[in-house]
């Protein structure tokens, strides 16, 4: 009966590991721009989250008092603030998810293509470093204009002939957020079981919601259809003038980017049919680069899904997109290859 007794306790020790904290795979998440206004409550909502067993906080400034701060808090990951560029390489080391929310946000009137002259470098230097430190690392890239840095990313990577396209996303989920928030309101469903899909890309009208697809149903007219559609393109505009100078969307970013990286990372792990909207490369248009639904696995990307079927709406506002999204890829490969 010793006997029987412990190879119970032995099996009941066997399913504590599988099930307890012990079994989740170490991963190490870094967010380059820690210190900001998107970086700090992003932080905050990864420090929560139980698959990051390390957290790395990397900014120019203010570092050590944001890892100081989240780090008191009881959960998984131990925290390192790493400030400056000196550190960046030991921020870096052995990540396997990296966050860029690093660079400046629009003010009133801007466009986000009116920051490209100052993002676009610091995403080169960072993407630099991310290829010689952790080139197996999964990218969210959240810096604006994402139509941009996210081909900016892939052509540094190529230059330092590590870029997988399986590991490269422009993190495109605040539009999935707003237009689930705005059609639950319109379609009187709650909104905890509202999905839409987000296609094309992330700024103004490349930013195209497919309220055709929308779960769950309602028979909303063409012109609430319409006003949804304008509201969700606009919604980053929406916040720009809300704050009136003091910066773009963070709160509700930082949300979406938590969002986007726990399924990144349940994907890396191995749980099956994680699926969400991302800006990556893409052969479903003839663009190199269109967000739309793609499926996560251990190696980042698994499979681009099919648009699905688009109203007529929605097909005018796809072929209208191109020309714009066109542009901003073309302005991002020539700018990380001068
Ligand atoms: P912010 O100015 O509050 O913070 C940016 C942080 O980046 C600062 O702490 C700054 O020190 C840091 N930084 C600057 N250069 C850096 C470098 N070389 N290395 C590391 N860190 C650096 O701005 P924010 O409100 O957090 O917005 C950040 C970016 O995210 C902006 O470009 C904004 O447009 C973009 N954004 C994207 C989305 C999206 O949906 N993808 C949503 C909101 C904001
Ligand atoms: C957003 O959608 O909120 C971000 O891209 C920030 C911005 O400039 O609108």
């Amino acid at each position: 009966s010793m006997l029987v007794r412990s190879s119970a306790s032995a099996k009941q020790a066997a399913i504590r590991r599988t099930f307890s904290s012990g079994s989740v795979p170490e991963r190490k998440v870094a967010i380059l721009g820690a210190a900001g206004g998107i970086g700090q409550p992003l932080a905050l909502l990864m420090k929560l989250n139980p698959l990051v067993s390390s957290l790395s906080l990397y900014d120019i400034a203010n570092t050590p008092g944001v890892a100081a701060d989240v780090g008191h808090i009881n959960t998984r990951s131990e925290v390192v603030g790493y400030m400056g560029d000196d550190n960046l390489a030991k921020a870096l080391e052995g990540a396997d998810l990296v966050i860029i929310p690093a660079g400046v946000p629009r003010k009133p009137g801007m466009t986000r293509d009116d920051l490209f002259n100052i993002n676009a470098g610091i995403v080169k230097n960072l993407c630099t470093a991310i290829a010689k430190y952790c080139p197996h690392a999964l990218i969210n890239m959240i810096s604006n204009p994402v139509n941009s840095t996210v081909p900016i990313a892939a052509e540094i990577f190529k230059k330092a002939g590590m870029y997988d396209e399986k590991k490269l996303f422009g993190v495109t989920t605040l539009d999935v957020v707003r237009a689930r928030t705005f059609y639950a309101g319109k379609a009187n469903v709650p909104v905890a079981e509202v999905n839409v899909p987000v296609i094309g890309g992330h700024a103004g009208v490349t930013i195209l919601p497919l309220f055709s697809q929308a779960t769950p149903q309602a028979n909303l007219s063409s012109d609430i259809l319409t006003a949804l559609t304008k509201r969700t393109q606009d919604g980053g505009t929406e916040v720009v003038e809300a704050k009136a100078g003091k910066g773009s969307a963070t709160l509700s970013m930082a949300y979406a980017g938590a969002l986007f990286a726990d399924a990144c990372l349940k994907g890396l792990n191995g749980v099956p049919d994680v699926i969400e909207c991302s800006y990556v490369q893409s052969t479903i248009t003839e663009l190199p680069f269109f967000a739309s639904k793609v499926r996560l696995g251990k190696n980042g990307v698994e499979e681009v899904l099919d648009l699905g079927p688009l109203s007529d709406f929605e097909k005018e506002g796809l072929e209208a997109l191109k020309p714009e999204l066109k542009s901003s890829i073309e302005k991002g490969v020539k700018f990380a290859n001068q």
